[in-house]
């Protein structure tokens, strides 16, 4: 099983888009993968048309009283499950501070392996105690960084975090999303990406209404716009990281 997180210090850069096309294709590609929907604002659920139907507790998660397999939800599509977001999760980071040690999330996920071969982490926006639990979780670190200056800083700041608390197995991947070519900041960072963007996915993803549209048809964009630029992007980075996980 591999764990991989979505994951950015800012907001609305497309992690829970990201989240769901490659999971989508994963499954297409018939890898069972399960998307653990860890913001509470429940965004990938949505757009994988699960809606919190049943709720659970993170306190009694956390504790091991509920096992992780029982909360996987079906969506329409074979092979691909979601974890719905609970309200309760904004809780989540008191109730890891509370088990301490920062591997429990970590062995949360460990069950998931039995039946799936990937989970997708859609992680909230921020540096809380969840998130060093996610890194320690994660093998994967996949993050959306639009090109501007400012979100290239937001990445700075995580990578800054990274280094100084060694999460020595989480290999870190970049890449750019919301890319607008008619834009001259955009296509510079495209020819020339700054040093920090070194070592992330070669694949982009264009600024593309198609992808504004999931919320609409409460789908993957390979769903309902599959010959588009955007969907071909996603599809693209989804064979990048297959290559990486040698699937
Ligand atoms: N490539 C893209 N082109 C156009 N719009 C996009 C693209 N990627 C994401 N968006 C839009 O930007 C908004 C934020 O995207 P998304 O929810 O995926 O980001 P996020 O990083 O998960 O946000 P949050 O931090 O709130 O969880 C959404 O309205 C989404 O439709
Ligand atoms: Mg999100």
């Amino acid at each position: 099983m591999h764990t991989i997180a979505f994951y950015n210090l800012k907001g609305g850069v497309g992690k829970t888009s990201a989240a769901v096309n490659m999971a989508w294709h994963a499954a297409r590609w018939k890898h069972r993968s399960v998307v653990w929907d860890l913001d509470p604002q429940g965004a990938a659920s949505f757009y994988l048309g699960v809606d919190g139907e049943r709720s659970y507790k993170a306190g009694t998660l956390v504790k091991g009283k509920q096992p992780i397999g029982r909360l996987k939800v079906p969506t329409r599509w074979e092979g691909l499950e979601v974890i719905p977001a609970d309200i309760s999760l904004r809780n989540l980071d008191l109730k890891l501070a509370e088990a301490g040690g920062r591997s429990t999330l970590k062995h949360l996920i460990e069950p998931l392996g039995e039946q799936s071969s990937l989970v997708l982490l859609d992680c909230p926006p921020t540096l809380s105690p969840v998130a060093e639990q996610i890194f320690a979780a994660a093998d994967y670190l996949l993050v959306p960084v639009i090109p501007t200056h400012l979100s290239l800083r937001a990445f700075q700041q995580v990578r800054d975090w990274l280094d100084q608390k060694q999460y020595r197995s989480l290999k870190v991947l970049p890449f750019f999303n919301m890319v607008d070519r008619r834009r001259l900041l955009h296509v510079e960072m495209l020819v020339k990406p700054p040093a920090l963007m070194k070592g992330g996915l070669k694949t982009w993803i264009p600024y593309s209404t198609h992808v504004e549209q999931m919320g609409e048809h409460r789908a993957p964009v390979g769903e309902f716009a599959p010959n588009t630029p955007a969907a071909r992007a996603y599809r693209n980075l989804w064979f990048e990281m297959a290559d990486k996980l040698k699937l």
